[in-house]
């Protein structure tokens, strides 16, 4: 039987395919460090799971409204309120199992299938936004970062991109794979993009928690660009909930159609976790500002360890819990191809990361490879696992030299 041309050419997280491959590793008896998947590495804080477990035993386990329950609306839009200086209101937030369903929700209100509408996206990025672009029947196109502006974009690259055919822009701060950040002065060129050529602007703030330096700033809160923003925030990373998929999104003109959308897909968010959402925001901070000091101190240190590798330059991350090498010399003096073959030599060697392609199609010319390395992991491993790349880049190298 045909299976569709759509569905054979969707793309794919690789992270799950690596995290597959590294748990056949482990579980053949292989031992090995894993910098793969992004998800802290500590437990729920109990105040959540006891909102869950109470919703359990008061029966909060029906369908809810698809937009979501009020009392977890009107919660987010308290937050977001609050963190992003614009007044939220329950009406304009819709609530779906995890950030990630508003991806696609977001393309497919703001493009028509297969007409050439074109959605602007960072490369490397979330590959989750080049698929569902495709999927949808618009037309990616990729934004290449620059290591020289700490992993955000030159404007002008930006300028280049924007057609009479953008109706979105996608951003994502602090990033996924880089850890870079968008500085309060290029969120403010943006915006006057966004306005003066009118096109949307989804803003995936899933990072916004783990802030190293400074604070955390959204496009949504420059003048007149809450209308034309779509906030994108959920659980998963700042309240370590990725299994509970717990996510959300604000706009006030698209909040009812992402409801259609989610009651033509998931129905509605899973009423339990609801519950536990709603508490996360509204309950004490204190163990979510903890996760994120400590995810700091790990930047710290993977930084640290990682610059004293030969061939291998990190620069520091001002977010998430990502750094994103460069190791082109290390690749060189290997004699070996590329950041792919870097990936798989090191898995030999017990440590697992992914490669920048990962992320992303090379940008023509970009000769530059990159690792991810995810540090939501125990000091430790950290340092265990980059003395294992740190042996495995050096040895080799002598022998070659
Ligand atoms: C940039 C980015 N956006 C969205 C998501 C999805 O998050 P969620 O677990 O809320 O679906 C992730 C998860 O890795 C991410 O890295």
């Amino acid at each position: 039987m045909r299976i569709s041309k759509r569905t054979l050419g969707l793309g794919t997280e690789t992270a799950f395919e690596v995290l597959a491959e590294v748990n056949r590793l482990m579980r053949e008896g292989k031992d090995i460090i894993s910098f793969c998947i992004g998800q802290p590495d500590f437990d729920t804080p109990k105040y959540i799971k006891n909102a869950a477990i109470n919703a359990i035993n008061e029966g909060k386990t029906g369908y809810t409204d698809s937009a979501g329950i009020m009392p977890a609306r009107e919660a987010v839009a308290k937050y977001l309120s609050r963190t992003r200086r614009v007044e939220v209101k329950p009406e304009h937030v819709v609530i779906a199992n995890g950030a990630k369903p508003f991806i696609a929700y977001a393309i497919a209100c703001t493009t028509d299938y297969g007409i050439g509408d074109e959605v602007i996206y960072p490369n490397p990025g979330f590959p989750i936004y080049e698929s569902q672009i495709i999927a949808n029947g618009a037309v990616p196109v990729p934004l290449q970062l620059s290591e020289k502006k700490k992993f955000s974009f030159e404007i002008g690259e930006l300028k280049s991109r924007i057609s009479n055919r953008t109706k979105l822009l996608i951003l994502n701060t602090p990033h996924n794979p880089t850890g870079g950040i968008l500085e309060e002065e290029d969120l403010k060129e943006i915006a006057e993009l966004a306005k003066r050529h009118d096109f949307w602007v989804y803003s995936d703030e899933i990072y916004c928690q783990i802030m190293h330096d400074g604070e955390f700033k959204s496009i949504a809160s420059l003048p007149g660009m809450y209308e034309r923003t779509i906030i994108s925030d959920g659980a998963s990373k700042s309240y370590a909930m990725t299994g509970w998929r717990a996510g959300y999104a604000a706009n006030a003109a698209l909040a009812p159609h992402f409801a259609r959308w989610v009651t033509n897909t998931e129905s509605c968010a899973n009423h339990i976790t609801q519950y536990a959402l709603k508490e996360a925001l509204d309950g004490p901070q204190e163990e979510t500002r903890k996760m994120a000091e400590s995810f700091k101190e790990r930047r710290d240190l993977v930084v640290k360890l990682l610059n004293e590798i030969e061939g291998v330059s990190c620069l520091s991350p001002g977010g998430a819990f990502y750094v994103f090498p460069n190791v082109t010399r290390a690749v060189e003096r290997l004699g070996i191809k590329d950041s792919e073959e870097l990936r798989k030599l090191l898995l030999e060697n017990g440590v697992a990361v992914l490669a920048d392609v990962h992320f992303g199609k090379r940008n023509p010319g970009d000769n530059e490879q990159h690792i991810r390395l995810s540090y939501a992991t125990s000091k430790e491993k950290i340092t265990e696992g980059v003395a294992r790349m740190k042996h495995a880049i050096e040895t080799r190298q002598s022998k070659l030299a």
